[in-house]
């Protein structure tokens, strides 16, 4: 009996497996790298000059909603897609420590 509740939870796990992604530098790779690197600039700006100058909430609310942020944080034009309903809460904290580490990293 107990190996068959184990069973069913174990399938359960393996159905529900979400894929939320569990690191930042996956959240990076799979969303921001075409873009972003992370000491060079790219198309957008380095995470390192981000992670220098832009408190977290700054670089959050730019991450959810460019349009409503590009201006505050000075870019003339926002090219940059939204992406506050692509990742869940936890990536765009996973990805935004992953963009603070780089802070002083040039
Ligand atoms: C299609 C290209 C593109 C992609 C993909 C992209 N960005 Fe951007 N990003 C930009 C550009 C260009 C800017 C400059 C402002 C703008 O266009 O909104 C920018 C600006 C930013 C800023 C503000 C930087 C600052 O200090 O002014 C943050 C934070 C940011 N991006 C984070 C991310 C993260 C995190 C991802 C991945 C989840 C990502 N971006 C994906 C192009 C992109």
């Amino acid at each position: 009996m107990k190996k068959t509740i184990i069973s069913v939870l174990v399938l359960c796990n393996i159905l529900n497996a979400s894929p939320e992604l569990n690191t930042g530098e996956k959240v990076f790779k799979a969303y921001c790298w075409g873009c972003h690197h992370q000491t060079s600039v790219a198309f957008g700006p380095s995470f390192a000059q981000m992670a220098n100058k832009r408190t977290i909430g700054e670089i959050q609310g730019h991450i959810i909603s460019p349009k409503a942020m590009y201006k505050q944080l000075g870019h003339k034009r926002s090219v940059m897609p939204a992406f506050g309903d692509k990742l869940s809460q936890k990536e765009i904290d996973l990805i935004t420590e992953f963009i603070l580490s780089f802070k002083g990293a040039i």
